[in-house]
């Protein structure tokens, strides 16, 4: 993954939504909202990223060379329990778009991940991929991920990681194990602190949004 292939969402709105998400005090219902809102924001930019498809449609007043993006050709697959609520953003803006899950624990002590399950489409290996989780920290979770869409055939250069917050450690770890694994992401933050969370971080993500903190 060169710089290239680390793509941070160019939104203004972002900030506005990241402020009340990173905000330690605002209630669930209000983070599951903003949160809603800026995962949308995150999957249609990465949804096109792979609209490459020239298109000519015509308008009412003329022609207009523009990109289609087709469902059949790609997949959307989340990593448990974070990546969930991504992924319904992705299902909601691609309805009928075929749908994988991997459920992939990073462990409180250690920060190592575990992996405990995963249902893929049954023609994964010939789709573009686009992997949903929401946190990258130590890369852990994001990279046994990829090493199981592999195992299945996929080839890294056909996943796209959807990403609200990364920082650098995750980013490197990504690059050096799969550089050709396009990350698009919502934020770059500073990095880890001692407990491997991200720093500033908004804590849990998966806790904050399904209220189990
Ligand atoms: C979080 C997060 C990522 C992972 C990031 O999930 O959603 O999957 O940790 O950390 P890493 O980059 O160091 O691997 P967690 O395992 O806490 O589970 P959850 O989705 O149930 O909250």
């Amino acid at each position: 993954m060169t710089d290239s292939n680390v793509i941070v969402i160019p939104s203004k709105a972002c900030l506005n939504l990241f402020t009340t998400i990173r905000d330690q005090t605002t209630p669930p219902a209000q983070f599951q909202f903003a949160a809603d809102r800026l995962m949308t924001i995150l999957a249609e930019e990465t949804i096109a990223e792979l609209a490459t498809t020239p298109v000519t449609v015509h308008t009412p007043v003329a022609a207009f060379d523009g990109v289609a993006v087709s469902t059949d050709s790609m997949c959307a697959v989340s990593i448990i329990r974070a990546g969930d609520s991504l992924l319904e953003c992705v299902r909601r803006l691609l309805p009928g778009v075929s749908t994988g899950k991997i459920l992939i624990q990073r462990d409180e002590e250690t920060a190592l991940p575990k992996m405990f399950y995963s249902k893929l489409p049954p023609d994964v290996a010939s789709k573009k991929v686009i992997l949903c989780d929401p946190m990258l920290a130590t890369g852990g979770s994001a990279i046994m991920a990829i090493e199981s869409l592999e195992s299945f055939g996929v080839e890294p250069k056909n996943i796209i990681f959807s990403n609200v917050v990364a920082c650098p450690e995750g980013l490197k770890a990504m690059a050096d194990r799969y550089p050709d694994v396009k990350v698009v992401t919502a934020c770059i933050d500073e990095g880890l602190n001692e407990k491997k969370f991200i720093v500033p971080g908004l804590g849990d993500y998966g806790d904050r949004f399904f209220n189990t903190v």
